[in-house]
């Protein structure tokens, strides 16, 4: 038997998929190169934004028309899509075999293997951590660790903890001991998971378990093997003195800090709920870089919330000059069904409002990315070797602790930490060469 499955969406849900596939090649199910040649067609979804209800839609389409060629074809919905769609998905949608949500990846080979009876739908975000569960890697020697799942948050926008669920840590131990296990397996570098990873902990005091995002940070670069920690999305109003401690107290914490800010108007962070000004944000980043002089910082923007004006736009722009980001993901507004903005508010700011103010805003990130990048030139830097580069065969690909990708000329394996001497920067990517001879230590 034969599966295709194809992810939309976060490191979340691509961490998800990972299990998707170890739980079915664990009941004998094999990689199918295309749908046409699938026994079982999975979609792991997103519903973020509208354009990722509308990507998964148009592939969705594909899979009717197998099933309508080969009537056997089983078709499969996980994801946060699903969760949302619950009461409608299997109406609107009467090809669908299996539906099923974020939290019921640990039941996926019991659906499959029940897939006979009619239409099934299993939706809860209760289902169990990675760890317990088998999972696919893509890459020999860097994992994805889920720490904790759900999001406490009420951001207004924001469809997460309607499909996610309330905030549930994993216990420490667990943490620990599935990092134990990836290192033993040669995974040099760890990113922990979490829709808020560093409110991580709070939920388990209550069970009398005391511990914190520092201490797990910590506890995590500890284990012999890992050169490297990257974690992601913290959100600022958790970004306490005892993660920044911990960042710099430990060098395997990567000095990348993805830190989304959303805008740079005090007005719309309050209309958004995200409970910090623009002011508080600002002294968090001086704090940063205070603690974390090589710190490279990237964020999340959204323009085009309802009652943005010319003026609280033109504070997200002087936030990314002020911010020095070296990176950012931008995206319009798009209104969710079920949430508080969509409730509550209007969606009032036009169209074309809205793309003018997105293509000002990645001009400015792409300006400070390149300007910033140049730091890196004419000095070496230490790369964790990936693989060969994508667009250049005589070249090897890597990431600078900053997160910063690099192709190099060099001998290194994939694994390897080695020095490169960087020599250019386009915006997002640098290129240089090795200059010593790769240890793998
Ligand atoms: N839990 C993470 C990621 C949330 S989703 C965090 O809080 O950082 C990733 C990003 O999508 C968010 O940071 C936000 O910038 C954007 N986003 C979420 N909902 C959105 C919406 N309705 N419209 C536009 N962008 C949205
Ligand atoms: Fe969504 Fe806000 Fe939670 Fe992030 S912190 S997942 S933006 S509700
Ligand atoms: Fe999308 Fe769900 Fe992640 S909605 S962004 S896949 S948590």
């Amino acid at each position: 038997m034969r599966y295709h499955l194809t992810t939309f969406g976060c490191q979340m849900n691509a961490h998800d998929s990972e299990r998707m596939k170890g739980v079915l090649e664990d009941i004998g199910y094999r990689p199918a190169a295309e749908r046409d040649d699938a026994d079982l067609i999975v979609f792991n979804t997103c519903t973020i934004r509208g354009s990722a209800d509308e990507r998964f839609l148009g592939n969705l389409g594909e899979a009717k028309r197998v099933k309508g060629e080969r009537p056997d074809t089983v078709v499969a919905i996980g994801g946060c899509w699903a969760q949302a769609q619950k009461d409608a998905v299997f109406e609107q949608f009467p090809f669908v075999d299996i539906a099923f949500g974020p939290g019921e990846v640990s039941r996926l080979g019991e659906l499959v293997a029940r897939e006979r009876l009619d239409a099934l739908g299993a939706f809860s975000f209760d289902g169990e951590f990675s760890g317990s569960l088998p999972a696919r890697r893509e890459r020999a020697h860097q994992a994805w660790v889920q720490i904790s799942v759900g999001c406490n948050c009420v951001c207004a926008y924001c469809i997460v903890p309607t499909v996610r669920g309330r905030e549930r840590s994993r216990p420490p131990a667990d943490i620990v001991g599935e990092v134990e296990r990836l290192a033993a397996d040669g995974v040099r570098e760890v990113t922990l998971l979490g829709q808020n990873v560093n409110s991580y902990g709070r939920d388990l005091r209550a069970d009398g378990v005391r511990t914190s995002f520092g201490e797990i940070l910590r506890a995590v670069s500890a284990v012999r093997g890992i050169a490297r920690v990257r974690y992601t999305s913290p959100h600022p109003k958790d970004m306490k003195e005892d993660v920044v401690a911990a960042m710099a107290d430990c060098p395997e914490v990567c000095r990348h800090l993805h830190l989304p800010a959303q805008s740079g108007s005090t007005r719309i962070l309050k209309a958004m709920r995200r409970t910090y000004s623009r002011e508080r944000y600002l002294d968090l980043v001086a704090r940063l870089r205070d603690a974390l002089p090589d710190l490279s910082l990237t964020t999340d923007l959204i323009v085009g919330f309802p009652g943005e004006t010319d003026e609280d736009f033109a504070e997200t722009l002087s936030l990314v000059d002020a911010c020095e980001y070296d990176g950012a993901y931008t995206f319009i507004y798009s209104e969710r069904p079920g949430t508080e903005a969509a409730e509550r508010l209007v969606d009032d700011v036009p169209d074309a409002v809205k793309r003018e103010r997105i293509a000002a805003l990645v001009d400015r990130v792409q300006d400070m990315g390149r300007r910033r990048a140049q730091r890196f030139v004419g000095a070496d830097h230490e790369v964790l070797v990936e693989g060969p580069s994508r667009t250049a065969p005589d070249r090897i690909r890597g990431r600078l602790s900053q997160n910063i990708a690099v192709n190099f000329r060099g001998t290194a394996p994939p694994g390897a930490l080695v020095d490169v001497h960087i020599d250019g920067a386009t915006s997002m990517t640098l290129s240089g060469t090795q200059s010593e001879v790769a240890v793998l230590a």
